[in-house]
């Protein structure tokens, strides 16, 4: 029979983020592992697509809130814009990139990789930290589902 009363059974803020990062990880490991072209070229989209719509969507229903609150959580959220704005920086550069797939390419690849594993580490330690002591249960569900919602338009225009 199908559970509905569970406190916390519905994915909040912070389990959609991760599962996210999660998703992130693999696409830049399939990456960085070597694939013949034509994969390369579809997981780079899939990659870019999914990081740009993480963002902006993280941006508006996540760090939108965070810089309302405290000190503390308003420069977590200036600090994680300025690394999205580096990441995207990169990523456009490689989207540009008419040689995908060679050795410079692959190089701005890993340091894009490891740029993001950085913002994340970040993210679930500090960023998460601060999240569960300022937000309640019901504004972590509440914000995964704008999350999650404003996250499907990005990814269809
Ligand atoms: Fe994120
Ligand atoms: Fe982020």
């Amino acid at each position: 029979m199908h559970k509905t009363t569970d406190a916390g059974s519905l994915p909040n803020l912070l389990d959609r983020l991760h599962h996210d990062h999660e998703g992130v990880k693999d696409l830049f490991e399939k990456i960085c592992e070597g694939l013949d072209d034509e994969s390369l070229a579809a997981t780079f989209s899939e990659l870019r697509a999914a990081l740009l719509a993480h963002a902006e969507a993280e941006e508006k229903c996540f760090y939108g809130r965070l810089l309302k609150e405290d000190d503390e959580s308003r420069f977590f959220a200036l600090k994680a814009d300025v690394e999205h704005g580096l990441v995207e920086g990169l990523l456009k550069r490689l989207t540009d990139s008419a040689e995908k797939g060679s050795d410079e390419w692959l190089a701005g690849c890993i340091v894009l990789r490891e740029l993001v594993e950085h913002h994340i580490d970040e993210e679930e330690g500090e960023g998460f930290d601060i999240a569960r002591e300022i937000l309640e249960d019901g504004d972590l569900e509440k914000l995964g589902a704008e999350f999650e919602h404003e996250k499907q338009r990005l990814m269809k225009v």
